[in-house]
């Protein structure tokens, strides 16, 4: 993998140590403290090679045993998350390559290529004949078994269906939810053709990273959209038929090839479903509702296939739909409030106290233009027109405006906005991923501090395209021609009740802070008394850094790291209280769920061998 040749960024982001690890790491510098409580969980995507956005790719799951950690080591796993579109694409490969092998096999010399994955443009990796691959890349959601209370986790992205791993060895185990209870993407009403089922084994299921979870009732809240397609939609042909469902899951089997309640969601404007444009990265859930946004991550079906068609700009306003959770519970259809809040964000939180409804309060991370889901491309130049070095295509794109948080408080009742504070950070640029207290995906009583990295602004790796193309973005606060060269990276702890960043420290050029995690401390009485605990990438290498929570300005308690352990571009964390053996009699059976057999599918046989030989196996 070439090396990043940086001013401000490491040079190994996009390198990372793809085998099994299960092993001690070397507190390098300070001390572990004996009272941190429960086990961290990363996703980290391993970069491919060549102008492949770095976000698509193969996922490896890292797990940091603090609750264990003696005087000097603390243990580390780290795994491949091998989900079954993964596994066919790798076997494909090998069955097709090196071709010569197939020359006396016709059928496969000729139509192989169509069964084999490619980077089509964007972050999805498709075969034409068998689907998309659902590499379960994005971050992780624990939850609590409604029997017997062990905990589970399940690994999620946001164009596919869930997978629940094992929390010890980190393999998946089970599909959340069985194919027909996932809305798959499928082409309507082709002019002169009609209805289009595409026969693909491997289906588009548009869901969010980051679902809900109400630890009091147990409820697991996962969104599942047919988004509108835009392109055909300026075509005026309307290929598709979109709407928006969300599935509720307790963690276990409602009935025979059942698992979820659904409902779909209307949009009260129009009494239709409602319909997302751009992605739905998180939904969250007060006392008495579930949130949706048409999150700012623009995710474009036609540039999965066409990735020279030119990146359109994502909604500077919030679409936002208030769903009452009541009737969700037990209705098919739930009419759901619309309203719009300017400055869009990808990632937000609620407070759970919502006064009954009457004031809901949403935490917003401002991403004021930024699109992640938008990579550095082999034709981007910088803003000052010089060439972007190669080791950055595929790079996520550095920031070109200030970003921050907001509060908004809603009356849910009347739809209106009662109130909304945006706060942009003059020194804090290309704030990333938050973290908080508690279990990943649920909401506290009211919001304290929320952690967050900042990866900084560097002008090699910020397209002048997307400069460009918010260059009028609404709410920009920087004219395009004062975008600084760089800005540090580092780690702030965020006031969404004094408005303000409470802490900060700002790490080294060459050095990255990435996926901070909250770790409780035993018996604390506070929260500011914990710890987090974040990746960092070193211009030497990769480290595991530990903070206390309340005391960030002085920088790491503890690093920790082991030759052994490269990591790439981390993504989200999740922190579980305990780690056990599976306990669970959920299982969606793999050999039934993706029957290669099935006429409907028309596979060859040496794509069900794959299946029998190498995907089933695995889940059984
Ligand atoms: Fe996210």
């Amino acid at each position: 993998m070439t090396a990043l040749n940086s001013s401000q960024l490491p040079s190994n982001l996009r390198e990372q140590n793809t085998n099994p690890l299960d092993i001690d790491l070397d507190v390098i510098e300070g001390e572990i403290p004996r009272d941190c409580q429960g086990y961290g969980f990363w996703m980290v995507p391993t970069p491919q090679n060549g102008a492949i956005p770095w976000f698509n790719g193969c996922a490896q799951i890292y797990r940091l045993d603090l609750q264990d950690a003696a005087s000097n080591k603390v243990h580390l796993k780290s795994q491949a998350f091998l989900t079954p579109s993964v596994i066919c694409d790798r076997q494909v490969d090998n069955a097709l390559e090196p071709c010569w092998k197939n020359i006396f096999n016709l059928q496969k010399l000729l139509f192989g290529r169509l069964f084999k994955f490619q980077n089509r443009g964007g972050l999805a990796r498709l075969s034409p004949r068998l689907g998309v691959q659902n590499q379960c890349n994005t971050a992780l959601q624990a939850f609590q078994d409604p029997e017997n209370k062990t905990w589970r986790m399940f690994a999620t992205i946001d164009s596919g269906r869930p997978f629940e791993l094992d929390l010890t060895t980190l393999k998946p185990v089970t599909p959340v939810g069985h194919r027909e209870e996932w809305l798959a993407l499928e082409v309507e009403g082709i002019p002169g053709i009609g209805k289009f089922e595409l026969p693909w084994i491997f289906p588009m299921n548009m869901s969010g990273a980051h679902p809900a979870y109400d630890e009091k009732t147990g409820e697991i809240f996962l969104i599942n959209p047919v988004f509108d397609i835009e392109l055909v939609d300026e075509l005026n042909v309307s290929l598709d038929r979109p709407e928006t469902r969300i599935h509720i899951w307790h963690g276990r089997h409602v009935g025979e090839g059942k698992s979820f309640h659904t409902a779909q969601i209307l949009d009260d404007r129009t009494n239709e479903p409602v319909i997302i444009k751009q992605s739905t990265h998180q939904i969250v859930i007060t006392e008495n509702y579930l949130v949706i946004i048409d999150t700012a991550f623009r995710i474009e079906y036609d540039r999965m296939l066409f990735e020279k068609l030119p990146a359109r700009t994502q909604n500077a306003h919030n679409q936002v739909w208030l769903v009452p959770r009541e009737q969700l519970a037990t209705q098919e259809t739930v009419v759901a409030k619309h309203i719009e809040i300017p400055h869009e964000c990808v990632h937000f939180f609620a407070d759970r106290d919502d006064n009954g409804g009457e004031n809901i309060t949403l935490h917003l991370v401002l991403a004021s233009g930024h699109d992640v889901s938008e990579w550095v491309q082999a034709t981007d130049t910088t803003w000052t027109n010089e060439a972007i070095d190669p080791a950055f295509y595929g790079a996520p794109p550095g920031v070109y405006d200030k970003q921050g948080f907001a509060k908004c408080v809603i009356n849910a009742k009347t739809g209106k906005i009662v109130n909304q504070e945006n706060c942009l950070f003059e020194e804090f640029w290309g704030v990333a991923l938050p973290t908080y207290p508690g279990i990943q995906g649920t909401s506290p009583a009211k919001f304290e501090n929320i952690w967050v990295n900042y990866t900084g602004c560097y002008s090699e790796m910020t397209p002048k395209r997307l400069i460009e193309l918010y260059g009028l973005y609404p709410f920009r606060e920087v004219p395009i021609y004062e975008i600084p060269a760089s800005k540090a990276a580092g780690i702030l702890r965020w006031s969404p009740i004094e408005m303000k960043v409470t802490d900060s420290y700002a790490v080294e050029p060459g050095f990255l802070v990435t996926s901070p995690i909250y770790i409780p401390k035993e018996g604390q009485t506070h929260e500011l008394e914990g710890y987090i605990a974040t990746m960092v990438v070193t211009p030497t290498g990769s480290e595991f850094w530990l903070w206390q929570a309340g005391n960030l300005k002085s920088g790491p308690i503890a690093k920790l790291r082991h030759k052994d352990v490269k990591f790439a571009f981390s993504l989200h964390s999740a922190w579980s209280p305990e780690i056990a053996p599976r306990n669970s009699d959920y299982k969606v059976n793999v050999r039934e769920d993706m029957n290669a057999s099935d006429s409907k599918y028309f596979l060859p046989g040496w794509i069900k061998e794959i299946f029998e030989k190498y995907i089933y196996p695995e889940f059984e």
